[in-house]
């Protein structure tokens, strides 16, 4: 007797008419039209079943506090760091905590079960590292948190930075981080990432950076962590986040660098709410988008996933965990507008992302974590284009979330009402 059977599903490959067997909190088999004694059926109704969201890319830490203390007023990055810090001595490890297993449940609701957060490191006293250890001690059977140990001022630049960085990996602390565009001089930061990628080698860990997060197009330092990742065989373990130096390059120095980044195997994660916020606010007009080279860089072969980066905090006063709105924004801004490329942006929030977060049984395959969400959408276009409705959110074959079909009932005058989604069939 299986556990948990779910029939007639359309799988995020184009499969339809799939069923999903499920037994101990794993997938025991994926196969059409399987009908068999289950403790429990769902019929999808040939609606989308996805693995579950990955955002590969968050702050943990900041999140849910924007208005503290104040709002920013330029929009801009160097604001917004600026404001952290006048917010970071008033932080309590309980408020802290309590905003983010808020925020936990709003990702859950949206489907979203793994997150890699960075925690800022640069304060000696490491109350954020403990607070988020605690959160994601206390979120495990339900959100798989990863933590980066984020040197929000720079492990060179702040006083004890490389010191205090070191203790939050000891506490426990997943993936080493970096910030080299905010190092003093392009010295200082290629040294910075010099140095933390040989740190990841001695204690066998990832690294995911916030790499180039301007649009100083003289700002290369994606270079040297490619360079470094092949020199310390360090291949499948780097990370560059946000990369949107890379927008502002020289056309053929890009082409110089993309093939260093493909056999490095560096992954990019883009983060296409923030990067359209914050990008392109030195400008008058024109104003540049500031996203980096997502299709380029997946053309090239290269890992290419979507963060969401913030959500209601000093620099970005908007979001709700929601990845299918992060998939929708970055399809726009890098004009991803085929069917393929549209393909491309959902699997950027799921299996893309997973494969940064090295995250092991996901995927809709026997074998696999039964971590799936079923979607009221008929494919991943359509999952995008609507932001649909998370009917139910499944992790190791347990129910976490329910959300009833988004509906709607018109009266229009000369016309019999009429309830449905209100959405062209295709
Ligand atoms: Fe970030």
């Amino acid at each position: 007797m299986l556990d948990l059977l779910i029939t007639n599903a359309t799988l995020p490959d184009g499969r339809t008419g799939m069923s999903i067997a499920v037994q101990g909190g794993r997938i025991a088999e994926v196969t059409e039209g399987l009908d068999a004694p289950a403790h429990e059926k769902l019929d999808a109704q040939g609606l989308l079943l996805a693995p579950h969201f990955v955002d590969p890319h968050f702050h943990m830490d900041a999140t849910l506090s924007y208005g503290l203390p104040r709002v920013n007023e330029s929009g801009t990055l160097l604001e917004g760091i600026a404001l952290w810090g006048e917010l970071k001595p008033l932080l309590t490890a309980d408020a802290l905590i309590e905003r983010a297993l808020a925020y936990c449940d709003w990702a859950v609701a949206k489907g979203l079960l793994a997150i890699r957060s960075h925690v800022d490191t640069s304060d000696a006293s490491l109350l954020a590292v403990d607070a988020l250890l605690e959160v994601k001690r206390q979120v495990a059977p339900y959100i798989n948190l990863q933590l980066v140990a984020f040197p929000q001022d720079g492990v060179l630049r702040s006083p004890g930075g490389v010191d205090n960085l070191k203790r939050a990996l000891d506490k426990g602390v997943d993936v080493v981080g970096g910030i080299p565009h905010f190092e003093r001089t392009m010295a200082d930061g290629a040294a910075s990432v010099k140095l933390l990628c040989e740190l990841t080698a001695e204690r066998g860990k990832l690294v995911d950076m916030h790499c180039d997060e301007s649009d100083d197009p003289l700002s290369r330092h994606i270079e040297t962590l490619a360079f470094e990742a092949q020199r310390l065989g360090l291949q499948g373990r780097v990370t560059g986040s946000h990369c949107t130096s890379m927008h502002s390059m020289d056309n053929y120095y890009v082409s110089k660098l993309l093939p260093l980044i493909a056999q490095s195997g560096v992954a990019v994660i883009a983060n296409p709410l923030i990067n359209i916020t914050l990008q392109g606010r030195h400008d008058s007009y024109l104003k540049r988008r500031g996203m980096t080279r997502v299709p380029e860089l997946m053309a090239a072969g290269v890992n290419v996933a979507f963060g969401h980066d913030c959500v209601m905090d000093p620099w970005y006063g908007m979001g709700s965990g929601d990845m299918l709105e992060v998939a929708h924004m970055g399809l726009h801004m890098a004009q991803m507008t085929s069917q393929a490329g549209i393909r491309q942006c959902f699997e950027a929030v799921t299996t893309n992302a997973a494969r940064v977060m090295h995250l092991e049984g996901y995927g809709i395959e026997a074998g696999c974590d039964a971590s799936f969400v079923l979607l009221q959408a008929r494919d991943p276009v359509e999952a995008i284009r609507l932001r649909a409705t998370r009917l139910k959110v499944f992790r190791k074959g347990t129910l976490l979330a329910e959300t009833p079909a988004a509906t709607t009932t018109l009266h229009l005058p000369g016309r019999s009402s009429q309830t449905g989604w209100m959405i062209p069939k295709g």
